[in-house]
């Protein structure tokens, strides 16, 4: 297992994507515990990057309702109702949404003052039914593109592998 987590700003983007999955899945090596794995992904997403927040809404009812799960950084709103906010829009169309400038996003839910972007990724289990999403934020405006987006769906694909319980 790795000692650290790794700081991987030093390295382009899709570089260091490559780095942190190989990264996750050397760490998350025999474990099949979704909480587990979102607790880990959060911590080593965000030591990667140095993001504001990064973390998971689980959904706790079916195509109504995300509670928090594990994450890094200020405290996040507890509930988001599925179509509102952005982790609500991710969850109810299903689809990584990309808000380059959170102020510019109707009904964006603001958790930290701070945040300037954002990106949300759905996570879904081997079944391949949603189970929640990634939301990782940033101090800076427009932080997120294309290689964020698929370097994040790769990392959630872990849970796809977790054999359910
Ligand atoms: N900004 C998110 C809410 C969660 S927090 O930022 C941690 C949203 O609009 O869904």
């Amino acid at each position: 297992m790795a000692e650290a987590a790794l700081d991987l700003r030093h390295l382009p983007k899709s570089e260091a994507y490559g780095v942190l999955c190989r990264e996750i899945q050397q760490v998350l090596a025999g474990i099949s515990d979704d909480v587990t794995g979102m607790a880990t992904i959060s911590c080593l997403v965000a030591s990667a990057f140095g993001h504001l927040w990064v973390g998971f809404y689980r959904v706790v009812e079916r195509d109504r309702l995300l509670r928090v799960g594990p994450y890094q950084g200020s405290l996040g709103c507890l509930e988001i109702a599925f179509g509102k906010g952005v982790c609500g829009t991710a969850a109810r169309e299903r689809r990584t949404v990309i808000v380059e400038d959170v102020d510019r996003f109707p009904g964006h839910i603001s958790c930290d003052a701070r945040s300037r972007s954002e990106i949300v990724v759905p996570v879904f289990n081997a079944a391949g039914e949603l189970i929640a999403v990634l939301d990782v934020d940033s101090a800076r405006r427009a932080a997120f593109d294309e290689i964020d987006k698929t370097g994040l769906e790769e990392i959630v694909r872990w849970f796809s592998q977790v054999p359910a319980s």
